[in-house]
C-alpha cells in the first residue's frame, strides 16, 4: 500500500542516478530521457555546473527571507530583466506560482484603472497550472473537473483566432490576454507567424496587459532563450519555471512598464521564493546556456530531429502532422497512442503522450547520435501502433 495520494499515476520505473541526457534506474538499466522532466532539466541530468552552484550555494546559505535583501535574488532579477528586456522579477517556487503572480498584476491593472471585475482572456486548450486560479485559466475542462466553484472571470478564447480577441474589444472589463506562445501540454501548438504581434497591437489599443507564459517553451527550449522573440515582441508580464533552475523548483514572474510597479510592500509574497539557493542555480544556469551555446545546439538539434523525423515518416499513413520548434516536438497520429507510453520505456526511452500525439522536449545539449536514438525508437514504436 502506498502512503502517497492517488494524483499521479507513475510509470513502474524508478530511477536513481542521471547524467546528461541518460537516466539510471534501480536494476541499472539506462534510458534515454527525451522529456527533460518535462522540460525541466534543459542542461541534463547533474550538469557539472550546476551541481557546483548548488553544493557551493548549500555550504555557504540556503534561506533567510525575503523579509532581508537577498543578493542572487537581486542579482538574477537584473539579468533576467536585461535578457528579457523587462523592468522587475518576483520569485516563486513553480510554475502556477509565477502564473498565480500575473493573474494578480492584472487584475491590480484592472483597479488601477477603475475596473471592479477585471476579466482576463485565455486560450482554450491552453495549460497555466493547478492551483485555483490557474487551473481556472486553464481552458481544459479535464484540469477542472471536480473543482468548482472555479476562480472566476476567466473568458476562454480560441487559439490562434486573433478575431475571437477582438470579438472582445467592446467588454470594458478586459484587462489582459494570458497565452502561451505555443501551447505545450495540449501537444505543442504553433499558432500562426505572427499571431503574438497581432495579439500585442489589441493589446496596446485596449489597455489590455499581454501576459505570456513561458513556462515551457522559455529558457532555450525554442531555440531562444524566450519563444516570444521569435516575434521581435516584449510582453507586459512574462512567467518562466521549469527550465530556469535545471531541476531546483523557481518561477519567476517579470513586468514591464505600468505593470512592473503594481505589486506594493504587502501586496504578493511567497516564504521559499527566490531563496539564495536556486537564485544561484538559476544564475549558474543561464550562465552555462550563454558560455556552451545552448540556444544553437537547440536550434540544429530541433531541426536535425524534425528533418528526420519528416523523412523517416513521410510515407507513414499513421501520421497526420510534425510540429517543432526547437526541442519542443510532437508527431500527431491518425489515432490515440498512449500505449506506446509503456511501449517506449521497455525500450528504455522517456517521451510522453498526449491522446493522439507523441511530445518531445529532449534536453538542450542532446547529440547527434542521441537524436538518432530519438527518431528510430520513436519510428519502430509508431509502426507498431
Ligand atoms: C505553460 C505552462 N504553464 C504553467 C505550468 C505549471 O507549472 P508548474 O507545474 O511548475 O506549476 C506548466 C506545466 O506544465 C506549463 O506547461
Amino acid at each position: 500500500m502506498s502512503y502517497l495520494m492517488s494524483n499521479y499515476a507513475p510509470l513502474e520505473v524508478t530511477f536513481v542516478k542521471g547524467e546528461g541526457c541518460h537516466l539510471t534506474d534501480t536494476k541499472g538499466d539506462q534510458y534515454l530521457d527525451a522529456l527533460s522532466g518535462v522540460g525541466v532539466v534543459g542542461l541534463g541530468h547533474c550538469h557539472k555546473d550546476i551541481t557546483a552552484a548548488i553544493q557551493t550555494q548549500a555550504s555557504e546559505l540556503l534561506h533567510t527571507s525575503n523579509w532581508y535583501r537577498i543578493e542572487h535574488q537581486e542579482t538574477l532579477a537584473e539579468k533576467l530583466c536585461q535578457l528579457a528586456n523587462m523592468d522587475a522579477a518576483f520569485f516563486g517556487n513553480s510554475g502556477a506560482e509565477a502564473n498565480e503572480a500575473a493573474i494578480k498584476i492584472a487584475r491590480l491593472h484592472g483597479h488601477a484603472n477603475n475596473i471592479n471585475n477585471p476579466v482576463i482572456l485565455t486560450a482554450n486548450q491552453s495549460f497555466h497550472g493547478r492551483t485555483m486560479a490557474t487551473l481556472s485559466a486553464t481552458g481544459n475542462i479535464k484540469v477542472q473537473n471536480g473543482f468548482a466553484p472555479l476562480v472566476s472571470e476567466f473568458i476562454h478564447i480560441d487559439f490562434n483566432d486573433v478575431d475571437a480577441i477582438k470579438a472582445h474589444t467592446n467588454n470594458a472589463n478586459v484587462v489582459a490576454v494570458m497565452l502561451e506562445p505555443i501551447q505545450g501540454e495540449s501537444g505543442v501548438i504553433i499558432p500562426a507567424d505572427d499571431y503574438l504581434n497581432q495579439v500585442q497591437a489589441i493589446c496596446q489599443a485596449n489597455n489590455w496587459l499581454l501576459i505570456l507564459d513561458e513556462v515551457q517553451t522559455g529558457i532555450g527550449r525554442t531555440g531562444k532563450l524566450f519563444a516570444h522573440e521569435y516575434n521581435s515582441i516584449t510582453p507586459d508580464v512574462l512567467t518562466l519555471a521549469k527550465g530556469l533552475g535545471n531541476g531546483v523548483p523557481i518561477g519567476a514572474c517579470l513586468a514591464k512598464g505600468k505593470a512592473a510597479g503594481l505589486f506594493q510592500p504587502g501586496s504578493h509574497g511567497s516564504t521559499f521564493g527566490g531563496n539564495p539557493l536556486v537564485c544561484q542555480t538559476a544564475l549558474s544556469v543561464l550562465k552555462v546556456i550563454e558560455k556552451d551555446d545552448i540556444l544553437s545546439n537547440a536550434i540544429q538539434m530541433g531541426k536535425y530531429l524534425a528533418t528526420g523525423f519528416k523523412s523517416k515518416l513521410a510515407d507513414s499513413n499513421k501520421v497526420l502532422e510534425i510540429r517543432a520548434k526547437g526541442l519542443m516536438l510532437a508527431i500527431e497520429l491518425n489515432q490515440d497512442c498512449t500505449s506506446l507510453l509503456n511501449a517506449a520505456l521497455d525500450k528504455k526511452l522517456l517521451i510522453n503522450i498526449t491522446g493522439q500525439s507523441i511530445r518531445l522536449l529532449p534536453p538542450l545539449i542532446i547529440n547527434k547520435a542521441e537524436a538518432d536514438t530519438i527518431i528510430n525508437t520513436v519510428c519502430e514504436l509508431i509502426d507498431t501502433v
